[in-house]
């Protein structure tokens, strides 16, 4: 399973491509308005850190708005992908983009019947949102299970996103069941390195080593 980072922070960018898991980049109008700069900028930025995909969100109501915004934000950057939302008019915006060449990461989908609209409009990648679903009491992680059935069912060649993950475990079902990527915020991707046991090793395995490390 790839790892993608939902963030829009440099740093925390930055951090993770470090560790050397870091397959692409999310980020979401909400995610901008957390950073100081210019959209465009930011944009720029992470496409410089991270070689993969980079999605960036198109906000126009229509399609023919997000068809420009898509073709602008994809002149931004090799690695941009665009962002639509799951709309009719998302939709249509897809199919042109996907005619010019121009990848698109269809947000915002909640159910397998919108995953699978989406992938047969042309888009790259298709991003359920899991957490938000868990937050109503519906299963986030049954309806990955389903669309990526039906994306094998067919053999669609969208890539499932995971997103809204709000926890390692989001992280774990995401990997047995297959899903292409994971979309993670920086704190669970700290969270999912992390295990008691292995700092009470470190502890000890340190401590018998100051017993014997001065010995002749
Ligand atoms: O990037 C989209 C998605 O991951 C947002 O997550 O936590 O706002 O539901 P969240």
């Amino acid at each position: 399973m790839k790892f993608f980072i939902d963030t829009a922070n440099i740093e925390q960018i930055k951090e993770a491509a470090s560790i050397g898991i870091l397959d692409g980049v999310t980020t979401n109008p909400t995610l901008i308005s957390r950073e100081k700069g210019n959209p465009e900028d930011i944009f720029k930025a992470i496409c410089e850190i991270v070689d993969g995909p980079v999605s960036a969100e198109a906000v126009s109501p229509d399609w023919q708005g997000m068809v420009k915004e898509g073709r602008h934000l994809a002149s931004l950057h090799k690695n941009i992908v665009v962002k639509i939302p799951m709309t009719k008019e998302g939709l249509k915006a897809v199919k042109v983009l996907a005619t010019e060449g121009i990848r698109t990461n269809v947000t915002l989908v909640f159910s397998p019947i919108q995953a699978l609209l989406a992938a047969r409009a042309g888009a790259a990648f298709v991003s359920p949102f899991v957490g938000r679903l868990d937050d109503i009491a519906s299963e986030g992680m049954e309806r990955v299970e389903q669309i990526m059935q039906i994306f094998s069912n067919y053999a669609l060649s969208a890539e499932v996103i995971v997103a809204s993950i709000r926890h390692p475990m989001h992280v774990v079902r995401a990997a047995m069941i297959g899903a292409h990527i994971a979309t993670i915020p920086f704190k669970v991707i700290e969270q999912m390195m992390k295990h008691p046991l292995t700092d009470n090793g470190i502890t000890r395995f340190l401590a018998d080593w100051e017993k014997v490390k001065n010995r002749s």
